[in-house]
């Protein structure tokens, strides 16, 4: 059983590199987690983990901890409503308003292990073949080195195709290799996956159109929740979206931000 001591030193350790907040009740969610990581390290349990991590520690460690406190729960065309409403409406308006630029970017800022960047490309070879010969870059990036190698590797489970993944699209942009699902390259080359942890500086990311900050500002407290949005708000271009998750309430958000509803879909325009 993880002692106060053990939780205190864990939890401060991801909130001061991650941000996630592991506030008291998530003592199981930690100890279970860390128990896995120690077994999988060939520790002999947590309290060998936090001696390791307390008096020895090395980066390699510390990243192997955030990592194992990461939820990396995604699926395709997740809540379906924003991605409807890039297709139907965003997209469009904004072919309109970069005609001159030829450049449209789309940021997935917490992509987990793909789907979701994987969900805007499919859309954009899908419905968007008048834009093919402009520069469209899909930027993917997570904190999660393991997450972000998976998107790379663009090979899913039958389980992970399964999930919000039309079986029309399936067959079009996915073949079959034993008992995996690999992604078209031509999908995979309009993404550049990176890691990146939104509590630092957001290296090579500027002049975006579309962020999808999704399912990620929960972990956060309210303080770091709102010093990210700041910094998302720098970084994309007047006129371009922002995407939160379906439950996320945008406290923090820069006045310049103004919210938009398209059909179910609700996100926020700067000005
Ligand atoms: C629940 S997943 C959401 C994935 C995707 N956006 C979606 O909506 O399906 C949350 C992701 O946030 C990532 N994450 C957590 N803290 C982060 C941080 N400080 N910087 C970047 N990514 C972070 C996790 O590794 C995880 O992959």
């Amino acid at each position: 059983m993880i002692n106060p001591e053990q939780f205190r030193f864990f939890s401060t350790l991801v909130k001061e590199s991650s941000g996630i907040a592991l506030t008291k009740g998530k003592e199981y969610l930690l100890e279970s987690r860390l128990n896995e990581l120690a077994r999988v390290l060939g520790m002999k349990d947590i309290n060998e983990l936090y001696k390791k991590a307390k008096f020895n520690p090395t980066p390699k460690l510390k990243e192997q901890i955030i990592e194992a406190m990461t939820t990396n729960e995604t699926y395709f065309f997740r809540d379906q409503h924003p991605f409807e409403a890039l297709k139907s409406n965003i997209i469009p308006e904004l072919i309109e308003a970069r005609k001159s630029k030829k450049q449209l970017k789309f940021w997935s800022a917490a992509c987990s292990t793909g789907q979701e960047p994987y969900s805007i490309a499919i859309i954009l070879e899908e419905h968007f073949p008048n834009i093919k010969t402009w520069r469209r870059e899909i930027i993917a990036s997570d904190i999660s080195q393991q997450a972000i190698d998976k998107g790379k590797d663009g090979r899913f489970t039958q389980v992970e195709v399964n999930r919000g993944l039309p079986i029309q699209l399936l067959i079009k942009y996915f073949k079959q290799q034993g008992a995996f699902w690999m992604i078209d390259p031509k999908l995979k080359k309009m993404i550049r996956f990176k890691k990146l942890n939104l509590m630092g500086p957001l290296i090579g990311i500027n002049n975006i159109d579309v962020i999808m900050c999704r399912y990620v500002l929960i972990y956060f407290d309210q303080d770091t929740k709102k010093a990210i949005l700041n910094k998302l708000v720098k970084v994309l271009n007047p006129g371009g979206y922002l995407f939160l998750g379906a439950t996320e309430t945008p406290v923090g958000l820069p006045t310049n931000m103004k919210r938009r509803t398209f059909g179910r879909a609700t996100c926020w325009q700067k000005t």
